[in-house]
């Protein structure tokens, strides 16, 4: 829960976090409905969201030599990290969107991963324990031009399941809510089936987010 003054019902924090250089993306469109969804949700009095669309942050996109000092111990936190893990540490859910590029996340996604998820933050650099994210809920929102099918018939989802929520936020995180969600088959965005999917997708990915608020407030 968020820290500070807890109203009756409880104080819910949501952020989404995505990474896509066009602002107009569907990738963004995801993270906003998602936020949206779980500010609808009925059932509690009070939330917040914040929408962090990485692309528009001054966020370092490469691992730096700050980050590796930091890493040894020689150095703190540099200033763009510390101010993204700021912003997450308070959050009861988190949302990743992102498109799959080469069958994985994309450049600005991992940099998250690898700078924001740091030792000392997401982990204790001595005993490896989980640290800021115990306890939190994560879904991780994977837009792709193949369908979900394709990736679970050629292994890659199952990499993707390993990789991301076996053993990123489970064991090193200590994440046990995750979940991998496709919203898929988007090579095509011009006819109209494939309109008419992508909204029911989105009406999926609204219903996640209030799904989410509704689960933290019983
Ligand atoms: C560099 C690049 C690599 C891509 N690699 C894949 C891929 O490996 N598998 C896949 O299904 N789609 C791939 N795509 C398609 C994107 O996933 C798809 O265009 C994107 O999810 C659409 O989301 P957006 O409208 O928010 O950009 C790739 C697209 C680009 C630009």
């Amino acid at each position: 829960m968020c820290r500070g003054v807890e109203p009756e019902g409880g104080f819910m924090k949501a952020v989404a976090i995505t990474a896509n250089p066009e602002e107009k993306s569907l990738t963004n469109t995801v993270g906003r409905t998602f936020l949206e969804g779980f500010r609808e949700s009925a059932t509690s009095s009070e939330r917040s969201t914040d929408f962090i669309w990485l692309d528009a942050l001054d966020f370092r996109a490469e691992y730096t030599a700050a980050d590796r000092a930091h890493y040894l111990g020689t150095a703190p936190v540099p200033a763009d990290v510390a101010a993204l893990q700021e912003r997450i540490a308070d959050t009861d859910v988190m949302a990743l969107c992102f498109p799959i590029y080469w069958y994985t996340m994309p450049a600005l996604m991992k940099s998250f991963f690898d700078r924001v998820l740091c030792s000392g933050f997401a982990f204790d650099p001595v005993t490896g324990a989980p640290l800021a994210l115990v306890g939190k809920k994560v879904r991780v929102f994977m837009l792709t031009g193949s369908s979900e099918q394709w990736f679970k018939d050629s292994g890659i989802d199952t990499a993707l399941q390993l990789q991301i929520r076996e053993h990123t936020f489970r064991k090193y995180c200590g994440v046990e809510d995750v979940e991998l969600v496709y919203v898929s088959g988007l090579t095509t965005l011009n006819d109209s089936a494939t309109r008419t999917a992508v909204g029911k997708q989105l009406d999926h990915v609204r219903e996640i987010g209030r799904a989410m608020a509704s689960e933290l407030t019983r």
